[in-house]
């Protein structure tokens, strides 16, 4: 066993423990940044000029924006909102809290950047809010999407996509487990 960052590392097979759960290598770095750089291209071609505003879900889409933003070549602004995370429970329990906002949204065409859309609650709560303040458009990126967790009224779908993903749970790359893990530079899937 190794250790990296607090956490214990099985060297054989490069599995994570996270507060008693272990989790294996599910999508490398370099995967993700082929994606991010997909997504990139892709918004640069359609808001080009647009001035888009980027609103990023706190705390675990910070990572996912970062890189996701220096792929985007066209002029835009920035805001974060928060919402709640899952903590320890690993499903989503109810409504999920989003803090007020203290940005003007107006008139603008706005990416929300969400590190996974799940039940499509936060995504979707999120979204009414931003919508109350008359923008020209609301559009997603989401690096994971799992459909197949969405509650069956919300038929939420991303406008961008990096990864569909199976209902299992996932940490690293700003997704944490319990507050832990979101350091880890590739995304890791609990191990059944
Ligand atoms: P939803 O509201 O159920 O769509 O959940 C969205 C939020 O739950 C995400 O922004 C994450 O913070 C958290 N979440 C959902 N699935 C996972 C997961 O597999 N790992 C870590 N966090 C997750």
């Amino acid at each position: 066993m190794e250790r990296a960052g607090g956490r214990q590392l099985n060297s054989e097979s490069q599995r994570v423990e996270i507060n008693g759960k272990l989790f294996r290598p599910f999508i490398s770095r370099d995967r993700i940044a082929t994606e991010i750089a997909r997504l990139g291209d892709e918004i640069t071609r359609d808001y080009n000029q647009k001035n888009p505003l980027f609103v990023v879900v706190l705390k675990g889409s910070l990572i996912f924006a970062a890189d996701l933003l220096r792929a985007v070549r066209t002029p835009c602004t920035l805001e974060c909102m928060r919402a709640q995370s899952y903590g320890a429970a690993m499903t989503s329990q109810r409504t999920p809290e989003v803090e007020a906002m203290e940005f003007d949204c107006s008139g603008r065409d706005i990416i929300i950047l969400e590190d996974i859309v799940d039940t499509g609650r936060t995504i979707s709560a999120i979204t009414r809010r931003l919508q109350a303040c008359s923008p020209n458009s609301v559009r997603a990126a989401a690096l994971l999407d799992k459909p197949g967790a969405r509650d069956p009224h919300n038929a939420y779908r991303p406008d961008y996509v990096g990864f569909e993903v199976e209902n299992d749970f996932v940490v690293g790359y700003g997704l944490d487990f319990d507050e832990q893990g979101r350091q880890l530079a590739d995304i890791y899937i609990l191990e059944t």
